[in-house]
């Protein structure tokens, strides 16, 4: 742990894919420095910006306007470079040119990997916050974006099951979350998706023909199936398919809802979040927190390694899905 004095200018990035809420996070970073009278520089295009010296000084003026807007100002990418040593040097030796005491990466797994990555070749000070609509990191119930993208995935599937009903059709929407399924599970739920198609658990198409034939049975004339984008199946047009040769009752469609998710205005849920989350990170360095991610947990925020954090995640509420099951008759 490094001690509070030693920390005279933080620099902050944003890493892999973008998601609402960073520009809040981003926004509480730097007024928290100014606050703490620390300088604070922002770095361009995550990883690959470092390592080009791709950087700009930012005080409480930077951040005017920006709690309410989607992606982020300081742009993101994912770095093949900083996968190397040579390029991991690079990025340490523009972090010593440039003064700069310690690292705040708002992104997530991949991010976090490369953060601890300086820690640990270069006892380089890193704090991480949780930016990624996946949701898919330990330590945290939820990360910035997952609130945001949901409600955008719930909207969105409102808007086809108008359709669905219209034309008595089945519609397999594919959600994003990599390998995860926490988009798909909270947005199945609020859907009434007759099935959620998740990488954590076995659906088979078996399965899913049952369900068809039994809601057949009670006349059920439209249907919303969300499969998750990591599911087993192989996506919605897969499942789609295979189901088609089976079971003919109802007409069927597909929709992959892709990078629309990712985009808009963040909730408020998010934009308070990402607000919690800056104060603690930059206030987490100055206490010498210095290899850990603020994590938010049972509406608190506390510091979790990053180690953990990267470790896997935490794990689906089968509660949700039970639910689901109960309600989706
Ligand atoms: O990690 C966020 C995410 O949107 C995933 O849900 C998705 O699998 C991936 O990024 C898509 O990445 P890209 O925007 O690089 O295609």
């Amino acid at each position: 742990m490094n001690k509070k004095s030693q920390i005279k200018k933080i620099a902050v990035m944003t890493s892999g894919g973008d998601s609402p809420g960073m520009n809040a996070a981003i926004r509480a970073v730097v007024r928290t420095s100014v606050y703490y009278e620390i300088e604070i520089t922002g770095i361009y295009r995550g990883y690959s910006g470092l390592i080009e010296n791709d950087m700009i000084e930012m005080n409480a003026r930077s951040v005017s306007k920006i709690i309410n807007q989607g992606g982020t100002i300081l742009k993101t990418s994912r770095s093949a470079e900083f996968m190397t040593y040579e390029g991991r040097k690079k990025a340490h030796d523009n972090l010593v040119k440039n003064k700069i005491d310690a690292l705040i990466v708002i992104g997530g797994d991949g991010s976090f990997t490369g953060a601890l990555k300086l820690y640990d070749e270069f006892n380089y000070p890193v704090m991480g916050i949780p930016g990624t609509i996946d949701n898919d990191l330990a330590c945290t119930d939820y990360t910035l974006g997952y609130d945001t993208a949901t409600n955008t995935v719930i909207e969105s599937i409102d808007k086809i099951r108008d359709t669905a009903n219209s034309h008595n059709r089945l519609f397999f929407i594919e959600v994003m979350g990599r390998d995860a399924g926490f988009i798909a599970l909270r947005t199945g739920l609020a859907t009434g998706a007759i099935s959620i198609l998740l990488p954590e658990q076995d659906v088979s198409i078996d399965d899913l023909i049952e369900i068809l034939n039994k809601n057949k049975a009670t006349r059920k004339t439209s249907s919303i199936v969300v499969v998750a984008e990591g599911d087993a199946n192989g996506g919605a047009y897969n499942v789609a398919k295979k189901v088609k040769e089976r079971f003919s009752y109802l007409e069927t469609k597909v929709t992959v809802l892709g990078h629309v998710q990712r985009g808009g205005s963040p909730s408020a849920f998010d934009r308070v979040m990402a607000s919690r989350m800056g104060v603690k990170a930059v206030e987490g360095l100055l206490e010498g927190y210095d290899k850990h991610m603020v994590g938010f947990i049972k509406d608190d925020i506390h510091y979790c390694e990053l180690s953990k954090a990267i470790s896997g995640t935490h794990p689906i509420n089968e509660e949700l899905l039970r639910i689901s099951k109960i309600l989706s008759i």
